[in-house]
């Protein structure tokens, strides 16, 4: 028996690095995954790797009718909902404030917030009957730019520390029938979309020399992060878990000033 047979689970920005690895885990631990993402190619590829453990949604997760999609495809598909996981996100590249003109940082500012920020109120909001029916949960990517300065940019910075507000807030108004809970990874090697307002082009997200800098003095797989949002996903492993974050960051919140980590060279 599989820890997440007979699980049904919505993941966006699943074709994507971190997406792509809890698709991977959830199909591996015995659930079938809506996975969605706004890029149709990246969703092409799930399709050839996970065939008929997953169908592929192209959504734009800042749409509240794109979430409403979800969850209805789901129902249609797998006759259920236990998990939406709301992972799709976009970076501002660091961008300081006093290099944003009040245009730019308005502009920038919507954009950001409707990936980051809205879209966790529309799956929220969308999912709720069908979790309620389930004792489903609700699971969101939260970032060390969740809990830090300087994972991002203000935009990015503040957006995410909004998304741990939300993960609170929805725990206790769905509590006791939905789990609500986030997974804060630290630095994972992907391709994070910049914001077309500010006209950026998608970067990788970990700059150079960045293993030297974080306690383990290294940087995880994307895959990495699946096991822990597969745990969230099950209620045998976390039934008694809901308005936490976990903190998957490498140490870096920890890092001290003299070496980042005490046994590190
Ligand atoms: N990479 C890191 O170091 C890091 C660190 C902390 C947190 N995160 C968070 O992890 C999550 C996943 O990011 P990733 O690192 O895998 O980057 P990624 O760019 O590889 O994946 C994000 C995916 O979301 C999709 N997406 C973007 N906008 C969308 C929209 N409007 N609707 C639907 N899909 C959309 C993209 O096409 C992409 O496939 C994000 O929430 C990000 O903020 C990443």
């Amino acid at each position: 028996m599989n820890r997440l047979d007979g699980t049904v689970a919505i993941v966006t920005g699943a074709g994507g690095g971190i997406g792509r690895g809890i698709v991977r885990r959830y199909v591996s631990e015995g659930a079938k995954v809506v996975a969605a993402d706004i890029d149709q190619k990246l969703l092409g590829r799930l399709d050839e790797e996970f065939g008929a453990d997953i169908v592929t949604v192209q959504a734009n997760v800042a749409q509240a009718q794109a979430n409403r999609r979800l969850v209805e495809t789901a129902l249609a598909e797998f006759g259920r909902l236990d998990v939406f996981c709301a992972n799709a996100g976009i970076y501002d590249q660091n961008v300081a404030l006093a290099d944003l003109d009040f245009e730019a940082l308005d502009r920038g500012f919507d954009e950001l917030f409707a990936v980051n920020v809205k879209s966790v109120l529309f799956a929220a909001r969308a999912a709720y009957d069908a979790l309620v029916e389930s004792k489903g949960s609700l699971i969101v990517t939260a970032s060390f730019a969740s809990f830090s300065s300087s994972g991002g940019g203000a935009l990015y910075t503040a957006s995410k520390h909004a998304v741990v507000g939300l993960i609170k807030q929805l725990a206790y108004e769905f509590a006791p029938d939905i789990r609500v809970n986030g997974v804060a990874p630290g630095i994972a090697p992907t391709t994070l979309k910049g914001l077309n307002a500010l006209g950026q082009q998608p970067k990788d997200s970990v700059l150079q020399g960045t293993e030297r800098a974080v306690p383990l003095q290294a940087i995880p797989e994307s895959d990495a992060y699946g096991g822990l949002y597969a745990l969230l996903a099950s209620r045998r492993d976390a039934g008694h878990i809901t308005g936490s974050v976990f903190n998957a960051d490498s140490g870096l919140a920890i890092r001290g000033m003299s070496k980042p980590g005490g046994r590190a060279r």
